[in-house]
């Protein structure tokens, strides 16, 4: 193959790559979107696919834009930032389409267009984010762990920016996480190695102080690798949790904790995830891999039975205190849903909820096996989702309405909220 190549674009993968074929060789193209003729130049050459890095767009995409961000493409956050708002719904559809066909071999099933955030950019209640040798915070590049340094995100919120532009890190910080919530108020989380030092309690008493700040912790990270979770979190100045209102449910939210990052559209996709139950009062859910419990007190303000189950202990203590604030009564169980899901009775409609992997293939038997009305799966990776679809498919639960809401705008991640219900035959 020449050094150089004329390849039109038909794809992006997750990374944000386009994706092209040349003389029957797949060629991935960092920065190039569908629809585009583009020269490259080969970078790296196996015998199954080649890389390309983009030298010229000789046909652009109409949904091409300029981003807003002067660090995209170098950051690994955002991966398709160049293109048009409604064009990233648009090939967010296509890749839950693309996922149920290829992965999921499933027929007959519909697909709606995916619901538009209300916040394009600034949307993220929380970022946590690695700091450099100059003691900059910063975010990791693509596929690496090199740090992009930031003066702002573009798509966390205001107040977590404020933050960002004021606060000047001292040494032995490995990263700092902040969350917000709806007011504007903020956690702010120093990360390091070790007990923090003089000088981080200082740095944490003038973060105290800052517009917003609600309470400063410390968090303990003495691992090796680059995973930016801390073990063990110490509150070092004010209150370490921070409240908020979702759909009407008053919660508290500790670092720790599961919650949804982009709150307004969260709060469409728990409403859409309640209409498609269509629950009736005294009627049986279970709400598996719960988390705080939010959507499980929702659904109990609705007169409806429901029964919780999460592995984070801090998170099922969350959510009992939060069942309790709101006057409602959940049944909450500690555990894994594999583990525990055999042992409960049946259930009216089952709501699934799990992590990128999906769920345990003993989660689809069990589900299965209670015989639900409905099965609701809400997933953040149409791959795993079309794979556990199968299963159910497989097992007479073949009729699927899926719901894509765009969670994360300006990444190629994507948010579906199934309905899954068992085919009637005629
Ligand atoms: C995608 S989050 C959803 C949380 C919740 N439904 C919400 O909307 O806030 C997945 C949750 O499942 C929990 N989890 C992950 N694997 C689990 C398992 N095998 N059993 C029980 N809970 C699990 C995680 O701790 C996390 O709280």
């Amino acid at each position: 193959m020449a050094q150089e190549v004329i390849v039109l674009i038909r794809d992006v993968t997750i990374l944000g790559e386009g994706v092209g074929t040349h003389e029957g060789l797949t060629i991935f193209v960092d920065g190039a979107l569908p629809g585009e003729t583009v020269r490259a130049r080969i970078t790296l050459k196996k015998p199954s696919y080649a890389k390309g890095e983009l030298l010229e767009i000789l046909d652009q995409s109409f949904g091409r834009v300029k981003p807003i961000c002067p660090v995209f493409g170098k950051c690994g956050g955002c991966q398709i930032m160049h293109l048009a708002y409604a064009e990233q719904l648009n090939l967010k559809r296509k890749r839950v389409i693309d996922a149920f066909e290829r992965i999921g071999k499933l027929k007959g099933f519909t697909v709606a267009p995916v619901e538009p955030s209300p916040k394009p950019l600034y949307y993220r209640n929380k970022v946590q984010l690695p700091v450099d040798k100059n003691l900059k915070v910063g975010l990791y590049a693509k596929r690496s762990h090199d740090i992009v340094p930031i003066e702002i995100c573009y798509i966390q919120s205001d107040a977590g920016n404020k933050i960002l532009e004021d606060i000047e890190l001292v040494d032995g910080i490995r990263n700092v996480l902040i969350r917000t919530n709806r007011k504007g108020e903020s956690l702010v989380v120093l990360v390091t190695r070790e007990r923090p030092t003089p000088e981080i309690r200082k740095l944490a008493k003038t973060v105290s102080l800052m517009n917003g700040v609600k309470g400063v912790l410390h968090g303990l990270n003495s691992r090796d690798d680059n995973v930016l979770y801390s073990d063990a979190y110490t509150l070092l100045f004010g209150d370490g949790v921070l409240e908020e209102e979702v759909l009407g449910i008053k919660v508290e939210i500790s670092p720790a904790s599961f919650f949804q990052v982009n709150l307004e559209q969260a709060e469409s996709l728990y409403k859409k995830a309640a209409e498609l139950a269509d629950l009736k009062k005294g009627e049986r859910a279970l709400d598996a891999y719960c988390g705080i419990g939010i959507f499980c007190a929702y659904l109990s303000q609705q007169e409806v039975n429901v029964t919780g189950i999460e592995m984070v202990e801090s998170a099922v203590i969350d959510a009992k205190k939060n069942a309790k604030a709101n006057g409602v009564d959940v049944d909450f169980h500690l555990g894994k849903v594999e583990d525990l899901i055999g042992e409960l009775d049946d259930f009216d409609v089952i709501f699934l909820n799990p992590p990128r992997k999906g769920c345990e293939e003993s989660v689809l038997e069990a589900s299965v096996r209670k015989n639900p009305k409905k099965i609701i799966y809400t997933s953040c990776d149409p791959a795993t989702l079309a794979r556990d679809l199968n299963f159910f498919a497989s097992f007479g639960y073949s009729k699927v309405e899926a719901f894509p809401f765009d969670m994360f705008p300006q990444t190629m991640h994507v948010e579906v909220v199934v309905k899954i219900e068992k085919e009637i035959s005629k």
